[in-house]
């Protein structure tokens, strides 16, 4: 296994996250990468409430071993819409109810639009943010701090679809939470990878698959324990699986074209329709195309070397 001290130019990562049960996978593989230099964790509202995420955000990093990087907690509600939370798929707690030691690493008391924009400071305009719920905490640090755009090389978001809805049939649900602040983020000129439905959806784990990863070791056994209620609600839904949405933003800025593929396009997000509201409106299937190109589509996703990426990382705990 490569070793941090051995790679020459490590990927400093800012991690926003609403864990979730794909977000605890995401960030265990997060954790894995040697290549990459994980600078914060900030906490959104979204799977669950604020406090929730947060809470399960401190207890995940603790649990990967990883107390030395810190979580900043962030917004409690979209910038304008009504909360909306996904228990339904994630449970109670946000994990699917299952329990993890507290944390007893020290409360950050910053907020996280604050965090983000010192650690993009810091970073010297080599931060890579790796948006993984609504963009809420993205649209709040880009509102505050003008200088931001400038200072991140590229945002990378699980959202969004140029097909797909998940949420409504018109949109996903990170940005249907907050189609607003999706919308600040697509306009602010940062580089941004759309890890949307297109590919996502190609992606689901089967509870086979799901439970041969479980047998890796303990961490992978709580992430298989932790999927079994979201997993419950898609196959009552007609779906025989789980999809790793998240997991492939965290894998992007690393595999790229070794594992995903897609197409630079003209992304707008719809915030005013009432039946298209939080949609990411692509010019990839219209020969009338935006005045832009603002964003990477992810459309493939190689399944196969996906989930071999995913056991050798999980293998590593
Ligand atoms: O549409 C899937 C996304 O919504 C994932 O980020 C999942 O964690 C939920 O936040
Ligand atoms: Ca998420």
């Amino acid at each position: 296994m490569t070793n941090a001290d051995s790679i020459e130019k490590r990927i400093p990562i800012w991690f926003d996250t609403d864990p979730g049960v794909d977000d605890a996978m995401a960030m265990a593989l997060l954790f894995a990468i040697p290549e990459y230099d994980v600078k914060g964790v900030s906490a959104v509202a979204g799977n669950v409430e604020l406090d929730k995420t947060f809470e399960n955000a401190r207890n995940l990093v603790a649990f990967f071993g990883r107390k030395d990087v810190p979580v900043y907690k962030g917004a409690a509600r979209p910038l304008f819409r009504e909360p909306r939370t996904a228990t339904f798929v994630h449970g109670e707690n946000g994990l699917g109810n299952m329990t993890l030691p507290a944390s007893d690493a020290p409360v950050e008391k910053k907020p996280a639009w604050d965090a983000l924009y010192e650690a993009a400071k810091a970073a010297e305009g080599e931060l890579v943010l790796v948006a993984v719920g609504p963009l809420t905490n993205v649209a709040l640090a880009l509102s505050k701090y003008g200088s931001l755009p400038k200072l991140l090389k590229e945002i990378v978001i699980m959202g969004g679809s140029a097909k797909w809805g998940n949420a409504s049939p018109a949109a996903e649900a990170n940005i249907f939470c907050d189609a607003e602040a999706a919308s600040t983020v697509f306009q602010s000129g940062v580089p941004i990878t759309m890890c949307g439905l297109d590919m996502t959806l190609q992606t689901t784990m089967s509870p086979a698959e799901l439970d041969r990863m479980g047998q890796l070791n303990p961490t992978a056994k709580f992430l298989r324990d932790a999927a079994q209620h979201g997993l419950a609600y898609s196959q009552a839904h007609g779906v025989d699986g789980m999809a790793l949405h998240d997991p492939t933003a965290v894998l992007w800025p690393l595999y790229r074209g070794d594992i995903f593929a897609g197409e630079e396009a003209g992304v707008a997000v719809e915030t005013k329709g009432t039946i298209t509201y939080g949609k990411t409106v692509t010019d990839l299937y219209s020969d009338k195309q935006f005045p832009f190109k603002n964003a990477f589509v992810l459309l493939e996703v190689d399944k196969e070397k996906l989930f071999e990426a995913v056991t050798d990382l999980l293998k590593r705990y």
